[in-house]
């Protein structure tokens, strides 16, 4: 995704951001799973593709997280799904830091 065509914005302080404590983050009607593992941050469509459950409120463990209803696993880089129950991907979005503010880039409506 091209710097051009995506919309930043303002999701969380780095400075509150705990290693591998995923954050909800709504930016309009897309919901957000954002991570902070070690140097890098992540950020996931928040509602898994199995039913409806939010990986925020689930476990990050070795680079994925793991969806609190039927443990489904998303690698946190890719959005790739890398265990059933779940079959397809959630979106991944660029992030950026300037200073201590964390924004997340969405595809330009
Ligand atoms: S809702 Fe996520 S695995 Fe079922």
């Amino acid at each position: 995704m091209s710097e051009e065509a995506v919309e930043w914005h303002a999701v969380a302080k780095l400075s509150e951001l705990e290693d591998e404590e995923p954050e909800h983050s709504r930016i309009g009607d897309t919901l957000v799973c954002v991570v902070k593992l070690e140097d890098d941050i992540y950020a996931i469509n928040d509602v898994c593709t199995h039913e409806f459950a939010l990986l925020s409120e689930g476990f990050v463990d070795d680079g994925e997280i793991e969806c609190p209803l039927h443990q489904a696993r998303f690698n946190l880089k890719s959005g790739k799904c890398t265990a059933l129950p779940a079959e397809q991907d959630v979106a991944s979005y660029p992030v950026k830091v300037e200073g201590d503010q964390v924004y997340v880039g969405l595809p330009k409506a």
